[in-house]
């Protein structure tokens, strides 16, 4: 199901980051929701990108508003750029909200870890574990003070559990954060791949178990330098793909009107996972276990991309 959002406010957080107050358009209220949440926006030429929903006050079974964060990517595919010319009083199409990261409550003490607009579904979480009065740190880390949004209020309503640490002042150290952690603490991460895969192992390394730590990747599949195209090969009908550097696998396909099943299109919900029949996958995605990446034989098409010239896989 679908939802015609109206924009109702924009606010600047500041240079690169852009906060939408979205109504449905005709008024009514919209779908409730529960932390860890994002909508999926539909945009013209482009596809769905996916906004964590974001709360300071405890989420309501039927809100009237949702916000969302956008940072302007710009070296990014231009999703970020088509959201932020979005003006007052535009329409936009977005999915109901969905939950691949939802906060589960137990008596351990919680930590929540955001780098940059990571931060956002931590936001919410953050507000119903003050709510509750749970046990809870937050800890937020940004390249600098621009890349920190929302710091004014975060302040006001988390003062004794947020700790905000910048690139170029005082740089977060995840062994100092984790050592002095409690081992039964369940850890939610959200930010950039190169900070989950840091986080998890300095986790791991102070006890916390891997069951404990939920992660969301924040972004989108990235093309990296030296990135080639690769042919992907349909078992079931011996189709060839070309699937060019720039374009994920998923793109290619649902181009070519093959059906897939897949959401967050970050490589971290584990939704579009396929069995690979042969050829060596070049995993980007944070959600299979090390072993299952050295066995190769599965692999998130969302981002994944190949070490060889030719995917087989099971579709
Ligand atoms: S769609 Fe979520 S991991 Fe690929």
């Amino acid at each position: 199901m679908s939802l015609e959002l109206i924009i109702n406010r924009i606010e600047n957080e500041n240079s690169r980051i852009r906060v939408l107050y979205l109504s449905a358009a005709d008024g009514s209220d919209l779908p409730g929701y529960t932390p860890g949440a994002h909508i999926d926006v539909e945009i013209d030429g482009i596809g769905t990108r996916s906004y964590s929903l974001i709360d300071f006050s405890t989420p309501l079974d039927s809100p009237n508003c949702y916000c969302i964060a956008v940072q302007r990517e710009d070296d990014g595919q231009g999703g970020s750029r088509a959201m932020h010319q979005f003006e007052f009083g535009d329409v936009m199409v977005a999915s109901t909200p969905k939950n691949d990261f939802e906060l589960t409550t137990s008596d351990s003490p919680v930590i929540l870890l955001a780098g940059g607009i990571g931060v956002t579904p931590l936001i919410s979480m953050a507000t119903l574990l003050q709510d509750t009065g749970a046990a809870f740190q937050f800890h937020y880390s940004g390249r600098n003070a621009d890349s920190i949004a929302f710091r004014k209020v975060l302040d006001e309503q988390h003062s004794e559990q947020l700790s905000v640490y910048l690139d170029d002042q005082n740089p977060l150290s995840l062994n100092a954060l984790f050592s002095s952690a409690d081992a039964s603490s369940v850890v939610y991460i959200c930010g950039p791949r190169g900070m989950i895969d840091a986080a998890r192992e300095a986790a791991a390394a102070n006890g916390i178990s891997a069951d404990n730590i939920h992660i969301e990747l924040f972004a989108s599949a990235e093309t990296q330098t030296g990135d080639t195209g690769f042919e992907v090969e349909i078992q079931s009908t011996g189709q060839v793909y070309e699937v060019p550097p720039g374009q994920t696998i998923i793109d290619v396909l649902e181009a070519a009107d093959i059906d897939l099943v897949y959401d967050c299109q970050r490589g971290d919900c584990g939704i579009c996972q396929t069995d690979v029949i042969s050829g060596t996958p070049d995993h980007r995605d944070v959600v299979l276990s090390d072993d299952e990446r050295a066995s190769g034989k599965v692999m998130q098409i969302c981002v994944s991309r190949a070490k060889t010239a030719r995917l087989v896989l099971d579709l």
